[in-house]
């Protein structure tokens, strides 16, 4: 594989960006960065999804049109991800102009081949999801997400015979059992897929909702959210021509949250293979952020803003701090408390600490200029085995999205050579002369040490790695391609800077 296509869902811009948004974006983030680094060819998309009912309602309720209001908030979510240092290649609102005319052209593709009827449709609607319930789903005849009853909505329609689809879907889950993961999702999907699929109403008719792209055969009636958002997938791809589209598309990874399962496991592959375009590589599903054990929600004031976080502990903290304390694929709860912790334990005294004990001794013994090397002891190999280890089980765990336990991974690596100054003890064998070439050895060694670690917590804390390299005194450049060999990477007489606290430790705050 030497492309990769990385996707985060659309965010409906009737919220402000949040802690839940901002888990998926840090994912995605971290895996771009990753594969930049492994010389994948890497294309990070994401974007806001402005159509449909919930915006329109939210855009009455501040006095503004649906597209000014839009404007605000997708402008709310681009600077936020700047703010936070994401770096994303594209970023889509489903109001683009080409976009509009992707959709348009995919429906008319669909409509041509048969897949699209005229009927009368009469069902359990919840705004929240923006999509029908069955009945069975609901529970206590409430939207399980939005724990609202949905609003009984009769109204002829234009719809998509999924239902076409379904065997083709189950014989494509089969023949990949990792399509979707991790693997309770597939399950999950397999399980919607063991009833009848019906076929879903992919319009609403203009007299009801007029905010959205027009049916290109009939301008009575605008798409339903979720044919215009899902395609935003395939128009980003589309509007860098044809050689990216099939070159890139064929490599999407969809990264999203349990919650949409369905619409991405369900109405999108079979959309897909009704307009006739190639599945989608992977669908990686994340868990739900609770904020110390409750739903995160506007009616508990409990939301978490990114950038007050960020504000209080820094970006790479609470980076560290979503990726280190969630499994992938399962919910994770939101603490402060162990987000200080967290960083006070694993960034300010291992990691933090590393690099200013090592900076600090090698300006105290050899004026910052990185002394000879010589030969190396039991010790030193031990050293450099941690950090091959740390870089073939980040490599390991990336493949299957254990962000986790990656980071724990390279923390051991750091750890052992905390344990490698407390076992070689440089500081006491400098007290002896004849030990200095010893001394000179240790610190080259620590210093690669610190070469190795900024390449490999770069991805995950990009601010952390590129400060050490500044500390290192190399280029950034040095934070991608194939890593040098232990020993080769600094030279004798390079002169490294002082040392500065990379993690302060965080003092409680007050309650
Ligand atoms: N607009 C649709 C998606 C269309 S994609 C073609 C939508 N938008 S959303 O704003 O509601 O975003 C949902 C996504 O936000 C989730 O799938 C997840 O990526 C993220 N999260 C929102 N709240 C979350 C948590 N509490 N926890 C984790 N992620 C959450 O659905």
């Amino acid at each position: 594989m030497d492309r990769t296509y990385l996707t985060t869902p659309i965010f409906y811009v009737n919220a402000e960006p949040h802690l839940g948004h901002t888990y998926t974006m840090v994912v995605v983030d971290t895996m771009a960065r990753y594969c930049r680094a492994r010389g994948l060819d890497t294309f990070f998309l994401t974007g806001t999804d402005e159509h449909g009912d919930k915006i329109a309602e939210a855009a009455g309720a501040t006095g503004e049109t649906p597209k000014a209001y839009a404007d605000r908030i997708s402008t709310l979510f681009r600077s936020t991800w700047d703010a936070l240092g994401i770096r994303y290649d594209h970023f889509i609102r489903t109001t683009d102009e080409h976009h509009r005319r992707f959709v348009q052209h995919v429906l008319d593709e669909v409509n041509r081949r048969g897949d699209i009827y005229f009927g009368e449709y009469g069902g359990l609607y919840c705004t929240g999801c923006e999509r029908f319930y069955l009945e069975k789903e609901l529970v206590d005849g409430k939207c399980p997400d939005h724990k609202i009853a949905p609003k009984l909505v009769k109204e002829e329609n234009y719809f998509f015979r999924m239902s076409r689809y379904q065997d083709r879907l189950l014989a494509h889950i089969e023949a990949h059992p990792d399509w979707i993961r991790p693997e309770r999702y597939r399950n999950e999907v397999l399980g919607f897929l063991r009833e009848p699929l019906e076929d879903l109403c992919i319009s609403r008719p203009k007299s009801r909702l007029e905010w959205g792209i027009d049916l290109p055969f009939d301008r009575n009636f605008v798409t339903y959210v979720w044919f215009d958002a899902l395609l935003n997938y395939t128009s980003a791809a589309a509007l860098r021509g044809e050689a990216f589209f099939d070159g890139f598309w064929p490599c999407a990874e969809h990264f999203i949250a349990k919650d949409i399962l369905k619409p991405h496991g369900v109405y999108w592959p079979t959309m897909l293979m009704a307009a006739g375009i190639p599945l989608y590589r992977h669908l990686n599903v994340h868990g739900y952020w609770t904020v110390e054990g409750d739903k995160m929600s506007k009616s508990l004031g409990n939301v978490i803003a990114p950038l007050a976080m960020t504000a209080r502990y820094g970006t790479d903290a609470f980076r560290y701090f979503l990726l280190r304390e969630s499994v992938f694929g399962l919910d994770a709860d939101f603490r402060e408390e162990t987000l200080v912790s967290r960083c006070n334990g694993d960034l300010a005294n291992n990691l933090g600490n590393l690099v200013s004990r090592t900076l600090s001794m090698v300006q105290r013994y050899f004026q910052g200029k990185l002394p000879e090397r010589s030969r190396p002891e039991p010790l030193d190999d031990e050293l450099e085995r941690a950090f091959t280890t740390a870089a073939s089980e980040i490599h390991e765990h990336m493949r299957n999205l254990g962000f986790n336990r990656a980071l724990e991974a390279l923390l051991r690596g750091t750890d052992r050579a905390n344990k490698y100054i407390a076992e070689t003890a440089p500081f006491t064998l400098a007290k002896q002369p004849a030990q200095m070439p010893r001394v000179g050895t240790i610190l080259r060694n620590l210093a690669e040490a610190l070469l190795h670690t900024a390449r490999l917590v770069a991805p995950f804390l990009p601010d952390t790695g590129g400060r050490i390299l500044d500390l290192l005194d190399v280029s950034p450049d040095r934070l991608a391609g194939p890593a040098p060999r232990w020993g080769e990477g600094l030279a004798t007489g390079h002169v490294l800077k002082a040392p500065v606290a990379l993690f302060p430790r965080i003092d409680a705050r007050p309650s």
